[in-house]
């Protein structure tokens, strides 16, 4: 039978013999829509959330544990630990319980996973759905293991499913194949998957030899959610080029005899929680906002992963250009930069560091002087609350991606400003943040001039003009929030809108 994880903290071995068992015994109980609250949720991603330690996590982890903390429910991700090679194929799952939210950390082989993780994922999909096919590395090895370890991921589930109304929530490219793979084990529930990162336009996507499959994938979920609207029209048109699909006015395809809704629903924040944080900065973050005071210092601030999508050397371009055409910034503003290590065993980015440090290098050659360091570029994680201080202590937001789903780094700075005396975002047009948050700066970020010219403005904007704009920008990230995104999602997942 199927354990149940019943103390405060257990461990179990499960499998999927006995889910098949528990569905037996569950009958033909028929899968009904409705009624979202009642029913248990179940999350899937790669990356499984802190519980025990929200203030540490990101975006995704932190909307995730809220939704789960509400109604209760079970988390499935990778662990970091490995398994061990002789192990056998049953999945090993370590089981944690924090309050209502119950976590289950998949071990995984360690090469497989590599293979899936390093390989797939972030060398084939990643650069793919980022519109850089000059950094697709396509494999079969890659494909093999990313199939691999999504079985693997169904089986551990499966054995972990109690009813078949439980509402199944996948998260992100790493798992596209788990819904079929769920199918294949006899799953009925509603199960919808949520793509955080973009879907790119046909003409790319077909580029991969495996769009067909990935398609197919796809159409296996009831749901199928995306951050804006341009990437839910590239996934409409992607289905209707490879398998001459079309979308009703509501979204809606026929696939397999099954319904299959597509919709936007773009990610938020939990604004207030964001902006206690960063008025409670730490002491030497405000002692280091008193000195630039002291010294009429402004602060622009980039946080991100390093990652070539986020575009951070032209960023450090675009400020030293800044300084060529209004020298009056010269001695006059600083440019801090934390990027945090990210995927270090994927090639492309240990190119995006040396490239990142040279840059830094060059700007910071040519412009330092003994009281003035124009670039400060910091490579480490930093904590939540210190980065919320940090934000809220900078003039400027510079958030300037080549392309990016949402970019949750733009309604932060948003949400930890002032707003008696805000700063100024300058945001990509192609990060998803930016159909929503149009009172920014908005700019073209492959045009370096532009972006140096925004710089310029952002730090000479009248206080009136600023709160204006951050007025309405608070407004609209607080209406598309966190618990919105969670809301709208699980809706329609349970069939109700
Ligand atoms: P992505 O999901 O591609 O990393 P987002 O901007 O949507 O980009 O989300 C990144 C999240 O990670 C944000 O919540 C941000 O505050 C956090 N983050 C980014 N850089 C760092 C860093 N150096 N240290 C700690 N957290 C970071
Ligand atoms: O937003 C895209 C995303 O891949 C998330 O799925 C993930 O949590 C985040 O970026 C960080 O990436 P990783 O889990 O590879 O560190």
């Amino acid at each position: 039978m199927l354990q149940q994880n019943k103390g405060a903290v257990s461990e179990a071995s499960q499998t999927a013999d006995d889910f098949i068992e528990h569905k037996a015994l569950l009958g033909e109980a028929k899968q009904t829509a409705g009624d979202a609250m009642s029913r248990r949720l179940v999350v899937v991603s790669n990356r499984l959330g802190n519980i025990r330690d929200l203030a540490q996590a990101g975006g995704l982890a932190v909307g995730v544990a809220d939704a789960l903390a509400r109604r209760g429910g079970l988390w499935l991700g990778a662990s970091a630990e490995y398994q061990d090679s002789a192990a056998s194929d049953e999945p090993l799952i370590h089981l944690e319980r924090v309050g209502r939210i119950e976590t289950a950390a998949l071990a995984l082989p360690r090469q497989e996973y590599s293979q899936y993780y390093n390989g797939y994922a972030n060398s084939t999909l990643w650069p793919l759905f980022h519109y850089r096919l000059d950094l697709v590395d396509h494999r079969s090895e890659f494909l093999d293991a990313y199939r691999q370890i999504n079985a693997r991921f169904a089986k551990a589930l499966a054995g972990l499913l109690s009813r078949n109304d439980d509402l199944i929530w996948v998260h992100d490219y790493h798992l596209i194949p788990l819904g079929a793979a769920l199918r294949r084990l006899g799953l009925r529930n509603r199960i919808g998957f949520f793509l955080h990162i973009p879907f790119p336009p046909p003409d790319l996507f077909v580029a991969t030899p495996d769009h067909e499959e990935l398609i197919n994938d796809l159409l296996e979920y009831d749901v199928v959610g995306f951050q804006t609207e341009t990437d839910v029209a590239n996934f409409r048109r992607s289905v209707q080029t490879t398998k001459s699909i079309a979308f009703d006015g509501n979204g809606t395809a026929n696939a397999n005899g099954r319904p299959v809704s597509s919709r936007c629903f773009p990610i938020g924040i939990d604004v207030d929680a964001f902006a206690r944080m960063a008025n409670e900065a730490a002491e030497d973050v405000q002692i280091d906002s008193m000195r630039r005071q002291i010294l009429g210092l402004k602060q622009i601030i980039g946080i991100d992963r390093l990652d070539y999508s986020k575009g951070l050397p032209g960023r450090m371009q675009a400020f030293a250009r800044l300084l060529e055409r209004h020298p009056e910034h010269e001695r006059a503003a600083t440019y801090l930069q934390i990027a945090s290590p990210t995927r270090e065993q994927v090639g492309a980015y240990a190119e995006i560091r040396a490239q990142l440090e040279a840059t830094a290098g060059a700007v910071n050659g040519k412009y330092a002087d003994l009281a003035w360091t124009p670039i400060r570029y910091i490579h480490r994680a930093v904590p939540r609350s210190r980065l919320a201080g940090l934000l809220r202590a900078s003039q400027v937001g510079l958030v300037t991606p080549l392309r990016d789903g949402m970019n949750l780094v733009a309604k932060e700075y948003i949400a930890a400003q002032d707003p008696a005396n805000p700063g100024v975002l300058v945001l990509s047009r192609f990060a998803g943040a930016a159909d929503e948050l149009s009172e920014a700066l908005i700019v073209n970020p492959y045009v370096v001039d532009e972006v140096a010219d925004a710089l310029a403005k952002a730090l000479a904007m009248p206080l009136e003009e600023r709160t204006a704009r951050h007025g309405a920008l608070l407004d609209r990230i607080r209406r598309n929030d966190a618990a919105e995104w969670r809301r709208s999602f699980l809706s329609a997942l349970a069939g109700e809108s």
